[in-house]
């Protein structure tokens, strides 16, 4: 039996003045022990966070393949380990898009992750044209594929499929379009991995909110979610981590 994880991903928000928010969430973490919670935090609010957070993971939301090395601006995951991250996103689709994450970068993200005892939620998803043309099955079972990282398991990864177009947006995919996704996600992880393919959760993410939540997690094969806009105060995050209880 899988447990649920709710993460919530900060994009580009939060400044020390958020940290009450950390707090009141990391407090309902604690008075929901039957599901896991993690908060993915800028850079700079990593360390802040974890002091904040208590026994509730604070993470990252992106992370370097490389140990160290000449690569100005970027965040390695020692790094990050040591600022009192747990846990990094990899190839979410805003930096696949702008950032031109390819899928081999994404695995090596995750690889690199991993090596340095992080937990990773490896993004997936596609977008409306690719919907449109009858290809989303495709598309994600592709990316599932290409950036899986080597060793996958469930005791240190996650994925999360994010149709592009519902991040943001207030679009969901119907609650069988989820299910039938999430099961092809499923069935391609056990073709690439067997039977560990069974302890690895898939989140759902895109639009999740108090009032989609408990139905999104109900669908099959769906093991949590990740939480854009409705995880940057307890108000709206709690009930979601409420639901997944
Ligand atoms: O990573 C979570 C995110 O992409 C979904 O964002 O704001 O639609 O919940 P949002």
């Amino acid at each position: 039996m899988r447990r649920k994880l709710v993460a919530g991903n900060w994009k580009m928000f939060g400044l020390k003045a958020d940290l009450p928010e950390v707090s009141a969430i990391a407090a309902a973490a604690a008075a929901n022990p039957g599901v896991d919670v993690a908060l993915c935090v800028p850079f700079t609010l990593i360390s802040a966070a974890a002091k904040a957070a208590g026994a509730m993971p604070v993470g990252a939301q992106d992370v370097h393949a490389s140990p160290n090395g000449a690569h100005t601006g970027c965040v390695a995951a020692p790094m990050l380990v040591e600022a009192g991250a747990r846990l990094a996103i990899v190839g979410h689709s805003e930096r696949r898009a702008a950032q031109h994450e390819t899928d081999a970068e994404v695995k090596a993200k995750a690889e690199a992750a991993h090596g340095a005892g992080l937990q990773a939620i490896l993004c997936i998803g596609e977008t409306l044209e690719e919907r449109d043309a009858g290809r989303a099955e495709a598309v994600v079972t592709a990316q599932v594929a290409a950036s899986l990282p080597d060793g996958a398991a469930g005791s240190w990864l996650a994925l999360a499929y994010e149709p592009v177009w519902a991040i943001g947006t207030g679009r969901t995919p119907t609650e069988a379009d989820v299910a039938a996704m999430h099961g092809a996600i499923r069935a391609k992880l056990r073709a690439l991995i067997g039977a560990e393919a069974d302890a690895v959760r898939i989140l759902y993410g895109g639009s999740v909110n108090a009032g989609n939540a408990a139905s999104l997690l109900a669908c099959a094969d769906v093991d949590g979610a990740l939480v854009g806009g409705a995880s940057l105060t307890a108000a709206k995050f709690v009930p979601i981590i409420e639901a997944a209880a």
